[in-house]
Protein backbone atom coordinates (compact mmCIF):
# COMPACT_ATOMS: atom_id res chain seq x y z
CA UNK A 1 0.00 0.00 0.00
CA UNK A 2 1.50 3.32 -0.71
CA UNK A 3 2.50 5.79 1.92
CA UNK A 4 -0.16 8.33 0.92
CA UNK A 5 -3.12 6.26 1.16
CA UNK A 6 -1.81 4.19 4.38
CA UNK A 7 -1.70 7.48 5.37
CA UNK A 8 -5.90 8.27 4.89
CA UNK A 9 -6.83 4.83 6.13
CA UNK A 10 -4.79 5.30 9.64
CA UNK A 11 -6.47 9.36 9.71
CA UNK A 12 -9.82 7.70 8.92
CA UNK A 13 -9.01 4.95 11.53
CA UNK A 14 -8.60 7.31 14.15
CA UNK A 15 -11.19 9.85 13.19
CA UNK A 16 -13.74 6.31 13.54
CA UNK A 17 -12.17 5.72 17.12
CA UNK A 18 -13.62 8.93 18.16
CA UNK A 19 -17.44 8.73 17.10
CA UNK A 20 -19.99 8.22 19.46
CA UNK A 21 -23.07 10.10 17.70
CA UNK A 22 -24.64 8.74 14.77
CA UNK A 23 -24.36 12.51 12.87
CA UNK A 24 -20.61 12.33 13.37
CA UNK A 25 -20.57 8.94 11.88
CA UNK A 26 -22.74 10.40 9.02
CA UNK A 27 -19.82 13.87 9.04
CA UNK A 28 -16.96 11.44 8.46
CA UNK A 29 -18.79 9.38 5.93
CA UNK A 30 -18.96 12.53 3.57
CA UNK A 31 -15.53 13.61 4.67
CA UNK A 32 -13.97 10.92 3.27
CA UNK A 33 -15.94 8.94 0.32
CA UNK A 34 -18.04 11.94 -0.46
CA UNK A 35 -17.54 13.43 -3.93
CA UNK A 36 -14.24 15.56 -2.74
CA UNK A 37 -13.78 13.07 0.28
CA UNK A 38 -9.98 11.61 0.60
CA UNK A 39 -10.88 8.62 -0.87
CA UNK A 40 -12.57 10.13 -3.61
CA UNK A 41 -9.37 12.75 -4.04
CA UNK A 42 -6.76 10.25 -4.04
CA UNK A 43 -7.95 8.68 -7.08
CA UNK A 44 -7.19 12.11 -8.33
CA UNK A 45 -3.44 11.48 -7.83
CA UNK A 46 -3.71 8.95 -10.95
CA UNK A 47 -3.15 11.08 -13.54
CA UNK A 48 0.83 11.88 -13.12
CA UNK A 49 0.97 8.05 -12.58
CA UNK A 50 2.46 5.21 -15.61
CA UNK A 51 -0.40 3.11 -16.78
CA UNK A 52 1.35 0.01 -14.67
CA UNK A 53 1.14 2.54 -11.72
CA UNK A 54 -2.27 3.64 -11.98
CA UNK A 55 -3.28 -0.19 -12.28
CA UNK A 56 -2.35 -1.11 -8.73
CA UNK A 57 -3.14 2.08 -7.36
CA UNK A 58 -6.46 2.27 -8.55
CA UNK A 59 -7.26 -1.28 -6.97
CA UNK A 60 -5.35 -0.14 -3.52
CA UNK A 61 -8.03 3.06 -3.62
CA UNK A 62 -10.69 0.63 -4.34
CA UNK A 63 -9.67 -1.97 -1.35
CA UNK A 64 -9.52 1.15 0.81
CA UNK A 65 -12.91 2.83 -0.03
CA UNK A 66 -14.42 -1.07 0.15
CA UNK A 67 -13.33 -1.23 3.75
CA UNK A 68 -14.34 2.47 4.83
CA UNK A 69 -17.87 1.37 3.92
CA UNK A 70 -17.55 -1.80 6.12
CA UNK A 71 -15.95 0.24 8.58
CA UNK A 72 -18.84 2.68 8.62
CA UNK A 73 -21.55 0.19 8.33
CA UNK A 74 -20.17 -1.47 11.24
CA UNK A 75 -19.75 1.62 13.28
CA UNK A 76 -23.69 1.88 12.56
CA UNK A 77 -24.54 -0.66 13.54
CA UNK A 78 -22.74 -0.85 16.68
CA UNK A 79 -24.49 2.82 17.30
CA UNK A 80 -27.33 1.79 17.01
CA UNK A 81 -27.28 -1.00 19.21
CA UNK A 82 -26.17 0.93 21.86
CA UNK A 83 -29.18 3.74 21.47
CA UNK A 84 -31.30 0.73 21.81
CA UNK A 85 -29.87 -0.26 25.37
CA UNK A 86 -29.70 3.26 26.30
CA UNK A 87 -33.72 3.75 25.84
CA UNK A 88 -34.34 -0.23 27.24
CA UNK A 89 -31.84 1.44 30.15
CA UNK A 90 -34.06 4.31 31.02
CA UNK A 91 -37.41 2.58 30.81
CA UNK A 92 -39.15 2.35 34.19
CA UNK A 93 -39.36 -1.34 35.50
CA UNK A 94 -43.00 -2.51 35.03
CA UNK A 95 -43.71 -3.32 38.55
CA UNK A 96 -46.74 -6.00 38.41
CA UNK A 97 -47.50 -5.32 41.89
CA UNK A 98 -48.41 -2.06 41.71
CA UNK A 99 -51.87 -0.80 42.38
CA UNK A 100 -53.73 -0.09 39.42
CA UNK A 101 -54.52 3.62 39.19
CA UNK A 102 -55.59 4.25 35.76
CA UNK A 103 -58.89 6.17 34.80
CA UNK A 104 -61.07 4.15 32.20
CA UNK A 105 -61.23 4.69 29.06
CA UNK A 106 -65.20 5.43 26.72
CA UNK A 107 -66.11 4.69 23.63
CA UNK A 108 -66.54 7.56 21.29
CA UNK A 109 -69.63 9.00 21.00
CA UNK A 110 -69.68 7.94 17.26
CA UNK A 111 -69.30 4.52 18.12
CA UNK A 112 -72.07 4.83 20.80
CA UNK A 113 -74.54 6.21 18.33
CA UNK A 114 -73.21 3.32 15.77
CA UNK A 115 -73.99 0.81 18.55
CA UNK A 116 -77.60 2.26 19.49
CA UNK A 117 -78.69 2.37 15.72
CA UNK A 118 -77.14 -1.12 15.09
CA UNK A 119 -79.24 -2.25 17.75
CA UNK A 120 -82.61 -0.69 17.09
CA UNK A 121 -82.17 -2.11 13.09
CA UNK A 122 -81.16 -5.89 14.22
CA UNK A 123 -84.18 -5.57 16.26
CA UNK A 124 -86.13 -5.10 13.48
CA UNK A 125 -84.39 -7.73 11.35
CA UNK A 126 -81.38 -6.21 9.74
CA UNK A 127 -78.04 -7.81 9.18
CA UNK A 128 -75.34 -5.57 10.31
CA UNK A 129 -72.43 -5.43 7.60
CA UNK A 130 -69.08 -4.43 7.28
CA UNK A 131 -67.47 -2.88 4.45
CA UNK A 132 -63.68 -1.93 3.26
CA UNK A 133 -62.90 2.21 2.92
CA UNK A 134 -60.83 1.61 0.04
CA UNK A 135 -63.30 0.74 -3.00
CA UNK A 136 -63.33 1.03 -6.84
CA UNK A 137 -64.94 3.62 -8.72
CA UNK A 138 -67.27 1.53 -9.79
CA UNK A 139 -68.60 0.67 -6.44
CA UNK A 140 -68.52 4.11 -5.56
CA UNK A 141 -69.80 5.71 -8.14
CA UNK A 142 -71.01 3.52 -11.30
CA UNK A 143 -72.95 1.44 -9.79
CA UNK A 144 -75.00 4.06 -7.83
CA UNK A 145 -75.67 5.72 -11.40
CA UNK A 146 -73.52 8.24 -11.35
CA UNK A 147 -71.43 7.81 -14.81
CA UNK A 148 -67.96 9.04 -15.44
CA UNK A 149 -68.64 13.28 -15.71
CA UNK A 150 -71.99 13.10 -13.95
CA UNK A 151 -71.94 16.46 -11.56
CA UNK A 152 -73.14 14.46 -8.21
CA UNK A 153 -69.19 13.32 -8.56
CA UNK A 154 -68.33 16.99 -7.64
CA UNK A 155 -69.79 17.25 -5.04
CA UNK A 156 -68.25 13.69 -3.61
CA UNK A 157 -64.68 14.52 -4.45
CA UNK A 158 -62.57 12.12 -2.38
CA UNK A 159 -59.06 10.44 -2.14
CA UNK A 160 -57.21 8.69 -5.08
CA UNK A 161 -54.79 5.90 -4.74
CA UNK A 162 -52.16 6.20 -7.75
CA UNK A 163 -53.92 2.33 -8.52
CA UNK A 164 -57.09 4.22 -9.11
CA UNK A 165 -58.73 3.25 -6.29
CA UNK A 166 -60.28 5.75 -3.77
CA UNK A 167 -61.36 6.21 -0.18
CA UNK A 168 -65.21 5.65 -0.14
CA UNK A 169 -67.23 8.63 -0.06
CA UNK A 170 -70.38 7.19 1.00
CA UNK A 171 -71.72 4.26 2.84
CA UNK A 172 -73.61 4.09 -0.50
CA UNK A 173 -70.11 2.31 -1.91
CA UNK A 174 -71.28 -0.90 -0.47
CA UNK A 175 -74.74 -0.94 -1.55
CA UNK A 176 -73.98 -2.93 -5.10
CA UNK A 177 -71.71 -6.02 -2.83
CA UNK A 178 -74.77 -6.19 -0.68
CA UNK A 179 -77.36 -6.56 -3.82
CA UNK A 180 -75.20 -9.10 -4.99
CA UNK A 181 -74.40 -11.31 -1.56
CA UNK A 182 -77.98 -11.83 -1.12
CA UNK A 183 -79.84 -11.64 -4.31
CA UNK A 184 -80.34 -15.31 -4.52
CA UNK A 185 -81.72 -15.77 -1.38
CA UNK A 186 -84.43 -12.73 -2.31
CA UNK A 187 -84.98 -14.45 -5.57
CA UNK A 188 -84.87 -18.23 -4.09
CA UNK A 189 -86.20 -18.34 -1.07
CA UNK A 190 -88.18 -15.38 -0.69
CA UNK A 191 -85.37 -13.52 2.15
CA UNK A 192 -85.89 -9.58 1.82
CA UNK A 193 -82.81 -7.64 1.80
CA UNK A 194 -82.70 -5.98 5.08
CA UNK A 195 -79.03 -4.99 5.55
CA UNK A 196 -77.10 -1.43 7.29
CA UNK A 197 -73.74 -1.21 6.72
CA UNK A 198 -71.94 1.69 8.91
CA UNK A 199 -68.44 3.01 8.16
CA UNK A 200 -65.66 5.87 7.62
CA UNK A 201 -66.29 8.13 4.47
CA UNK A 202 -63.87 10.40 3.51
CA UNK A 203 -64.34 13.59 1.23
CA UNK A 204 -62.30 16.77 -0.10
CA UNK A 205 -63.75 19.40 2.30
CA UNK A 206 -63.04 22.59 3.47
CA UNK A 207 -63.86 22.21 7.06
CA UNK A 208 -65.49 23.93 9.21
CA UNK A 209 -68.14 23.63 12.39
CA UNK A 210 -70.36 21.21 10.37
CA UNK A 211 -67.95 19.54 7.81
CA UNK A 212 -65.09 17.35 7.96
CA UNK A 213 -62.66 15.33 5.63
CA UNK A 214 -63.71 12.02 7.39
CA UNK A 215 -67.13 11.23 9.37
CA UNK A 216 -69.28 8.61 9.70
CA UNK A 217 -72.45 7.11 7.52
CA UNK A 218 -74.53 3.86 7.94
CA UNK A 219 -76.17 3.29 5.38
CA UNK A 220 -79.10 0.88 5.06
CA UNK A 221 -81.46 -0.89 2.63
CA UNK A 222 -84.50 -3.18 2.26
CA UNK A 223 -85.50 -4.75 -1.08
CA UNK A 224 -88.57 -6.92 -1.43
CA UNK A 225 -91.00 -7.13 -3.56
CA UNK A 226 -93.81 -4.22 -2.59
CA UNK A 227 -91.91 -2.24 -0.60
CA UNK A 228 -93.02 1.62 -0.70
CA UNK A 229 -91.96 5.02 0.59
CA UNK A 230 -94.22 3.78 3.26
CA UNK A 231 -92.12 1.09 4.72
CA UNK A 232 -89.01 3.66 4.75
CA UNK A 233 -90.76 6.30 6.90
CA UNK A 234 -91.80 3.88 9.57
CA UNK A 235 -87.98 2.45 9.77
CA UNK A 236 -87.00 6.04 9.97
CA UNK A 237 -89.22 6.96 12.56
CA UNK A 238 -88.61 4.05 14.66
CA UNK A 239 -85.27 4.22 14.43
CA UNK A 240 -84.71 8.11 15.39
CA UNK A 241 -87.25 8.03 18.09
CA UNK A 242 -85.17 4.47 20.00
CA UNK A 243 -82.05 6.54 19.47
CA UNK A 244 -83.14 9.87 21.10
CA UNK A 245 -85.65 8.51 23.25
CA UNK A 246 -88.05 11.14 22.69
CA UNK A 247 -90.62 12.55 19.66
CA UNK A 248 -88.30 14.01 17.35
CA UNK A 249 -89.60 16.50 14.34
CA UNK A 250 -88.71 15.62 11.48
CA UNK A 251 -89.41 16.87 7.51
CA UNK A 252 -89.02 15.03 4.17
CA UNK A 253 -88.05 17.13 1.60
CA UNK A 254 -87.30 16.07 -2.56
CA UNK A 255 -83.69 15.45 -2.63
CA UNK A 256 -81.99 14.71 -5.77
CA UNK A 257 -79.41 11.62 -5.75
CA UNK A 258 -78.64 9.56 -8.69
CA UNK A 259 -79.21 6.53 -6.98
CA UNK A 260 -82.78 6.52 -5.82
CA UNK A 261 -86.05 7.76 -7.42
CA UNK A 262 -87.76 9.30 -5.41
CA UNK A 263 -85.12 10.85 -3.41
CA UNK A 264 -85.85 12.72 -0.31
CA UNK A 265 -83.81 14.85 2.62
CA UNK A 266 -84.82 13.72 5.92
CA UNK A 267 -84.38 16.19 8.19
CA UNK A 268 -84.79 16.63 12.27
CA UNK A 269 -84.95 19.93 14.11
CA UNK A 270 -81.97 20.96 15.34
CA UNK A 271 -81.54 19.94 18.95
CA UNK A 272 -78.60 22.32 19.76
CA UNK A 273 -80.51 25.45 19.44
CA UNK A 274 -83.80 23.76 19.81
CA UNK A 275 -84.97 24.79 16.07
CA UNK A 276 -84.03 28.24 16.49
CA UNK A 277 -80.82 28.34 14.14
CA UNK A 278 -77.39 28.53 15.19
CA UNK A 279 -74.04 27.53 13.29
CA UNK A 280 -74.47 23.53 13.83
CA UNK A 281 -77.24 23.73 11.83
CA UNK A 282 -76.48 26.31 9.17
CA UNK A 283 -79.01 28.83 11.37
CA UNK A 284 -81.71 27.12 9.74
CA UNK A 285 -83.41 25.37 12.77
CA UNK A 286 -82.79 21.96 10.52
CA UNK A 287 -80.38 19.02 9.68
CA UNK A 288 -80.04 17.32 7.06
CA UNK A 289 -79.61 14.05 8.49
CA UNK A 290 -80.82 10.79 6.66
CA UNK A 291 -80.75 11.39 2.92
CA UNK A 292 -82.89 8.49 1.52
CA UNK A 293 -85.46 7.37 -1.46
CA UNK A 294 -86.45 4.31 -3.30
CA UNK A 295 -83.70 2.60 -5.08
CA UNK A 296 -82.95 3.42 -8.73
CA UNK A 297 -83.68 0.56 -11.28
CA UNK A 298 -80.52 0.56 -12.62
CA UNK A 299 -79.17 0.22 -9.26
CA UNK A 300 -80.94 -2.69 -8.70
CA UNK A 301 -80.08 -4.02 -12.01
CA UNK A 302 -76.63 -2.87 -11.45
CA UNK A 303 -76.50 -5.76 -8.35
CA UNK A 304 -78.24 -8.15 -10.46
CA UNK A 305 -81.75 -7.56 -9.33
CA UNK A 306 -84.69 -7.26 -11.67
CA UNK A 307 -86.67 -3.98 -10.77
CA UNK A 308 -89.96 -5.42 -12.59
CA UNK A 309 -90.63 -7.88 -9.68
CA UNK A 310 -88.54 -5.90 -6.55
CA UNK A 311 -88.60 -2.48 -5.59
CA UNK A 312 -86.61 -1.53 -2.20
CA UNK A 313 -85.58 1.73 0.36
CA UNK A 314 -82.20 3.05 0.92
CA UNK A 315 -80.88 5.64 3.43
CA UNK A 316 -77.77 6.97 4.45
CA UNK A 317 -77.75 8.31 7.72
CA UNK A 318 -75.09 10.63 9.06
CA UNK A 319 -73.92 8.72 12.60
CA UNK A 320 -71.84 11.67 12.97
CA UNK A 321 -74.45 14.42 12.47
CA UNK A 322 -76.66 12.19 14.95
CA UNK A 323 -73.77 11.98 17.34
CA UNK A 324 -73.55 15.68 17.61
CA UNK A 325 -77.17 16.17 18.06
CA UNK A 326 -77.24 13.42 20.71
CA UNK A 327 -74.54 14.76 22.78
CA UNK A 328 -74.85 18.07 21.87
CA UNK A 329 -71.42 18.45 19.92
CA UNK A 330 -70.96 22.00 18.76
CA UNK A 331 -68.32 21.46 16.08
CA UNK A 332 -67.66 18.48 14.06
CA UNK A 333 -63.88 18.96 14.55
CA UNK A 334 -64.03 17.98 18.21
CA UNK A 335 -65.09 14.52 17.14
CA UNK A 336 -61.49 13.82 15.07
CA UNK A 337 -59.45 16.25 17.74
CA UNK A 338 -58.78 12.90 19.93
CA UNK A 339 -58.55 15.04 22.36
CA UNK A 340 -59.11 12.89 26.14
CA UNK A 341 -60.71 16.28 27.65
CA UNK A 342 -63.48 16.33 24.80
CA UNK A 343 -64.15 13.14 24.16
CA UNK A 344 -64.51 11.95 27.44
CA UNK A 345 -67.70 13.82 28.45
CA UNK A 346 -69.30 12.01 26.29
CA UNK A 347 -69.51 8.38 28.84
CA UNK A 348 -72.32 8.95 30.28
CA UNK A 349 -74.11 5.17 28.34
CA UNK A 350 -72.02 3.45 27.72
N1 LIG B 1 -74.71 8.55 -0.25
C1 LIG B 1 -75.33 9.86 -0.14
C2 LIG B 1 -74.30 10.87 0.31
O1 LIG B 1 -73.45 10.57 1.08
C3 LIG B 1 -76.45 9.81 0.85
C4 LIG B 1 -77.63 8.99 0.43
C5 LIG B 1 -78.67 9.59 -0.21
C6 LIG B 1 -77.69 7.65 0.69
C7 LIG B 1 -79.79 8.89 -0.57
C8 LIG B 1 -78.81 6.92 0.33
C9 LIG B 1 -79.85 7.55 -0.29
O2 LIG B 1 -78.93 5.61 0.53
O3 LIG B 1 -80.95 6.86 -0.62
O4 LIG B 1 -74.38 12.00 -0.08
Amino acid sequence: MSAKTQEVKQAFLDALSKIEKMEDLEKIRVEYTGKKGYVTELLKEMKSLSHEEKKTFGQEVNVLKNEVNDAISQKREELERKQIELENSLMPEFDISMPADLKRGSYHPITLVQRQCEEVFKSMGFAVEDYSEIVTDYECFEALNIPKDHPARDMQDTYYLENGQLLKSHTSAAQNAIYKKYKDALVNEGKAIKAIFPGRCFRNEATDACHENTFFQMEGVMVDKDISISNLIFFMKTMLSEVFQKDIKVRLRPGFFPFVEPGFELDISCLICGGEGCPSCKHSGWLELCPCGMIHPRVLEEGGIDPEEYTGFAFGLGLTRLAMMKYGVKDIRDLNSGSLKTLSQFTDDK
